[in-house]
């Protein structure tokens, strides 16, 4: 008899409880002993009655039990309350963002063999959203890094590399305009890089980078990215692999874990069956993998490995959601792949 392993899980805003349901079932078809925490944020948590867009019980939950599956949370544009994701990742400094973009079997797209991984650092620089007015009609926006983070997600990213068995980092930076804060972080990734011989380091200016990395993907390995470009390039690279639908990440603090997909809320599709669960139940595979490797729980690494398999078979046989150009609403395909895990 297994124990069961207690995690938050917070369905999130717009297609959020949707792919949430979904990856429970598929968890729960894969035999993974889990013992579910529901906790609310975004605007969720207000319909659920809390004060808050993200209320101290969620925090408190995930430091309970250290490990949480996360849906989307709305954040309005150009008005309204400050990022629900920028707060949860500060107030837990869940510094490190973990983003592997994979080429999938069935999924046909401009490039085959992707296989890249996106680190970005979580805490700091423009997308902390702290700005100012400075006079009417004159706003600003603090761009800050230090000297600190800078280091820490480098040396994240290359212990990540090393044990991974990746080849290369590459910084995408903008060092040449910023050369103070872009500076900084490309000069402590280059500190870090100098003792670690067995892994490339290469620098790129962001424009230039972009234009490489839908030139030829393959090229790279791993990208090492301050908060914002992290954040655009994370969607950029999704874009090579098939869509925000098949990219999952991780936010990881030296105590916490928070899986959760790249894709956001997605209004436009939420409660019509439309949205794809598999960048979430892929993170889900990852928060398995997580638990095997930090707890050495070999059960959740058995459950990750059926999923992975029933999720590319059923790929591989054309069972997909419409934004892969398939015919399968979330149900139906959640439904396809506890068929084929319950078989495997
Ligand atoms: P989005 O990722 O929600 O959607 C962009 C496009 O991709 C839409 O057309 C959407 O229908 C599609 N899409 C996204 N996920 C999909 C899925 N699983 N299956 C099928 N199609 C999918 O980005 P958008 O529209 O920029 O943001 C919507 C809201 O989500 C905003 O309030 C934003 O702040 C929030 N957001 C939250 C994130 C998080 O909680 N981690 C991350 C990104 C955005």
């Amino acid at each position: 008899m297994h124990s069961t392993k207690d995690i938050v899980a917070i369905p999130g805003d717009g297609i959020g409880p949707e792919v949430m349901r979904a990856t429970q079932a598929v968890l729960k078809a894969a035999g993974a002993p889990l013992k579910w925490h529901v906790h609310h944020a975004g605007v969720t948590a207000l319909s659920e009655g809390e004060s808050g867009v993200l209320p101290q019980s969620t925090i408190d939950a995930i430091q309970e039990y250290k490990v949480a599956l996360k849906g989307p949370c709305t954040t309005p544009v150009g008005k309204g309350f400050s990022s629900v994701n920028v707060q949860l990742r500060k107030a837990l400094d869940l510094y490190a963002a973990v983003r592997p973009v994979r080429s999938l079997p069935g999924v046909k797209t401009r490039f085959e063999n992707i296989d890249l991984v996106i680190i970005r650092e979580n805490t700091e620089g423009l997308y902390s959203g702290v700005e100012n007015v400075v006079t009417p009609g004159t706003v600003m926006s603090m761009k800050v890094a230090t000297e600190a983070a800078c280091k820490r997600i480098s040396e994240w990213a290359f212990d990540y590399a090393r044990k991974r068995d990746r080849k290369k980092v590459t910084v995408f930076h903008k060092a040449n305009i910023m050369k103070l804060t872009d500076g900084l972080f490309i000069r402590e990734s280059a500190k870090v890089a100098e003792n670690y011989e067995d892994i490339n380091y290469e620098e790129v200016i962001i424009d230039a980078g972009c234009m490489k990395m839908v030139q030829d993907p393959t090229q790279f390995d791993m990208l090492l990215l301050e908060n914002l470009y992290g954040d655009v390039v994370s969607d950029l690279c999704a874009g090579l692999v098939g869509g925000l639908g098949v990219v999952p990440g991780a936010n990881i603090s030296l105590k916490e874990a928070v899986f959760e997909a790249v894709h956001g809320s997605a209004p436009d599709i939420a409660g019509k069956d439309l949205a794809n669960p598999l960048a979430l139940i892929m993170s889900a595979v990852m928060m398995l993998n997580y638990l095997a490797d930090t707890e050495g729980l070999e059960i959740m690494r058995e459950a990750a490995e059926k999923i992975k398999a029933a999720y590319n078979a059923a790929l591989e046989a054309g069972e997909k959601t419409r934004d892969l150009g398939g015919e399968l609403g979330t149900e139906a395909f959640t439904d396809a792949l506890c068929r084929r895990i319950k078989a495997l």
